[in-house]
């Protein structure tokens, strides 16, 4: 499952190549102590990425300019477990990357892993963004947000809230195993229970606009047509669709929807995220280039630059969103559930939504 889209990272916006090359000077000139905590490893990393590679390239030219390390790029669309499996103790793989909490967690129990053991990701990725065994990290995250009408009077607002009567035929999202859905099911099975959880989705299949299809752009789109008031996307395409070109129907859409943060209803509880991450392979050549490259990679300018990069959320605090991100959305209170949790429930969740018979 691949996140960013082919059609839409081109149309980012125009100061996007100035930026990044801002950020890849920052980042060749401003990580001293990251890269070098682990002795200059030098050599090959090979890197197997289910993201598209003009995502993690500027960075990982940075990472080369830095330690001597050169890092040879796999672009694995689909099937990342299926290959390392079957190359076996052969693999060259060094770092596997992808999104979702679930594909990491596949990984892992698919015996393709090994365990980070860097205390530079520990020091900066919380432990709910971590595998509870050590054996991979995120490296950033994207949160599940609401689009909503502009004319919607903004406030606090629960996930819970979406099967309330009152949005009757006003919500949209894309389908229900999608694994963005899966996730945010699986999360409040985590937190409200199967029972709750079941009923929610049946109140929210009732509100529906349209049948759940298309993609999360489509919410703008349709929120736009009159079809819906408000439904349920993933932040970062905010940050796509409003660095469209001028005049195209993203850019209308980015710019005629507002976003609005929902928690789930569990004291304390926040916004549902997801994330993309990395884990060291079981059979990695060179293991201690790529926990060097992890390091490098949560370090403050490397994570500055692909938030920017990505439009997605720092898993590291205190570094700076990207500016549109941070005016269209703004910071979020990350839901601190384990993520382990969230996959752990993704089986459920997904057996869950054919009950109600979501999709139909
Ligand atoms: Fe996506």
């Amino acid at each position: 499952m691949r996140s960013l889209t082919t059609s839409f990272r081109p149309a980012r916006r125009p100061t996007g190549t100035a930026a990044a090359l801002t950020g890849l000077a920052l980042a060749t000139v401003m990580v001293p102590a990251v890269a070098q905590a682990e002795a200059r490893p030098g050599g090959e990393l090979t890197l197997y990425t289910t993201r598209e590679v003009a995502l993690v390239q500027p960075l990982l030219s940075a990472f080369t300019a830095r330690t001597g390390t050169q890092v040879n790029t796999v672009f694995v669309k689909d099937g990342l477990l299926e290959r390392v499996k079957a190359e076996g103790a052969r693999s060259p793989a060094d770092l596997l990357m992808t999104v979702d909490v679930g594909n990491l967690v596949d990984l892992v129990e698919g015996g393709v892993t090994q365990p980070l053991k860097s205390a530079e990701v520990e020091a900066a990725v919380p432990a709910h963004l971590r595998g509870a065994d050590g054996q991979w990290t995120a490296l950033s995250m994207r949160a599940r947000v609401l689009y909503a009408d502009q004319a919607l009077k903004a406030g606090p607002i629960r996930y819970e809230d979406l099967a309330d009567p009152k949005w009757k035929g006003k919500v949209c999202t894309r389908s229900g195993q999608h694994p963005y859905n899966t996730a945010l099911v699986a999360a409040m099975i985590a937190h409200d229970g199967e029972a709750r959880t079941e009923q929610w989705l049946r109140g929210l299949k009732a509100n529906l606009g349209r049948k759940p299809t298309g993609g999360d752009r489509d919410v703008a789109r349709d929120i736009l047509g009159g079809i819906c008031d408000v439904g349920l996307a993933n932040s970062y395409y905010v940050g796509q669709m409003k660095s469209s070109k001028p005049g195209s129907d993203a850019r209308k859409w980015g710019d005629g929807i507002q976003v609005l943060k929902p928690t789930f209803a569990a004291k304390g509880a926040g916004t549902h995220v997801n994330i993309s991450g990395a884990a060291v392979a079981r059979h990695a050549p060179n293991p201690a280039a790529a926990r060097a490259l992890l390091a490098f990679l949560v370090s403050e300018p490397a994570q500055q630059l692909y938030a920017q990069t990505n439009y997605e959320y720092p898993v590291r605090a205190g570094v700076a969103l990207d500016p549109l991100i941070q005016s269209a959305i703004g910071p979020v209170k990350a839901d601190t559930l384990p993520l382990t949790e969230i996959a752990r429930h993704r089986k459920q969740a997904s057996l869950l939504i054919d009950k109600v018979a979501f999709d139909q």
